[in-house]
């Protein structure tokens, strides 16, 4: 069931690093040339993962993706900090997008760490977010696509953002002004097929905006200790938002971030969320990795800083499944 982990046998954890990185910079690495090199032996983690990055480059190299019916829109919240929502954003973002989707993320998190894995300026002036919200600039001043990645376009956050959560709360229409701002005429201008909102860990204004604009929420969890805490409080948070502000919304995802297969907690942690949602949490379960960790120091997602590596697979696995799955509640 857990696809990612049965793959790990065959990989290399902390060794495969550097050799991971020789097949990035070099993808087309055939089988051939490792078997010559190697006296036979095709299947060293060398050649497999030399050979999943030139697939994973190749256009149409990993088959395609349904385009939704309809937009889809989701917000990747956890007031937890540091599950993983904005490596989650980004990176499912970049496997939807590599598959000739269009995808749109919105960084709604004033730290901007989506932005700058996407190669997005934000520094305090640009158009952003924040503007948007704000009623001063409309969804048009502040998209842009990301360099690295075709077909993916975001709203950045600045550090403005922090001030917000404040300055709302006597705004008119406080919960409604993420929504609002999304002008659907500039998404179909764009094709956009989803929009992914990155929230801040917090319950507040922010998050309940997305939560407005949105109408599925994707949970990321991560595979450590108290990996429920506070899990039950954002979806009393959910409920209220549903009851009063969005009766659209619902819980459809869950995600496994940062497993390590090492453990016997990160099992039991797995276990113990399937058990409680269900089929709602995807079956690719998205591996602890140095590499995932890294790639946004470079302004990249993991698949383009490293293709062939576990992190991206795994990412690519997880995007497949939430396109293959649909919005359906
Ligand atoms: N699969 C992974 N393997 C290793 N490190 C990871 C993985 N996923 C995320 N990280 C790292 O863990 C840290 C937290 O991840 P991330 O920023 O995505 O979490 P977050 O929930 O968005 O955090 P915040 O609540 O601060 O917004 C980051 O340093 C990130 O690079
Ligand atoms: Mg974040």
């Amino acid at each position: 069931m857990l696809r990612n982990i049965g793959r790990k046998g065959r990989d290399l954890s902390g060794q495969a690093s550097s050799k991971d990185s020789t097949a990035n910079q070099n993808p087309a690495v055939s089988r051939e040339t490792v078997s010559r090199e190697t006296g036979g032996e095709v299947d060293t983690p060398i050649a497999i993962a030399a050979e999943r990055a030139s697939q994973v480059l190749t256009p149409g190299g990993t088959g395609a993706l349904p385009r939704p019916a309809q937009r889809r829109i989701l917000t990747v919240a956890n007031q937890k900090g540091g599950v993983g929502k904005t490596t989650s954003t980004v990176n499912l973002a970049a496997a939807l997008a590599l598959h000739g989707l269009s995808v749109l993320v919105i960084d709604l998190d004033p730290q901007g760490n989506a932005s700058t894995a996407l190669g997005i300026d934000h520094r305090s002036g640009v158009p952003s977010v924040y503007e948007m919200l704000l009623g001063e600039v409309g969804l048009r001043e502040a998209i842009a696509e990301s360099p690295n990645n075709k077909g993916l376009y975001c709203v950045p956050a600045t550090l403005d953002l922090a001030g917000a959560e404040i300055e709302l709360v006597s705004m008119v229409a406080r919960e409604n002004r993420l929504r609002n701002a999304i002008d659907d005429a500039v998404l179909d201008e764009y094709g956009i097929d989803y929009v992914l909102i990155d929230c801040p860990p917090s319950l507040g204004l922010l998050t309940i905006n997305a939560m407005v604009a949105a109408r599925e929420v994707l949970i990321p969890i991560q595979c450590e200790y108290y990996a429920l805490e506070g899990v039950s409080q954002l979806l009393r948070n959910i409920e209220l938002v549903q009851s009063h502000l969005n009766k659209e919304l619902f819980v459809s995802t869950i995600l496994l971030t940062m497993y390590d297969g090492r453990t016997k907690l990160a099992d039991q942690v797995a276990d113990e969320v399937r058990k409680y949602f269900g089929d709602k949490v995807l079956s690719t379960v998205i591996p602890r990795s140095v590499k995932v960790s890294e790639a946004p120091g470079f302004a990249m997602t993991i698949i383009g800083y490293d293709p062939g590596s576990r992190g991206a697979m795994s990412y690519l696995d997880a995007g497949r499944e939430l396109a293959h799955r649909g919005g359906q509640q």
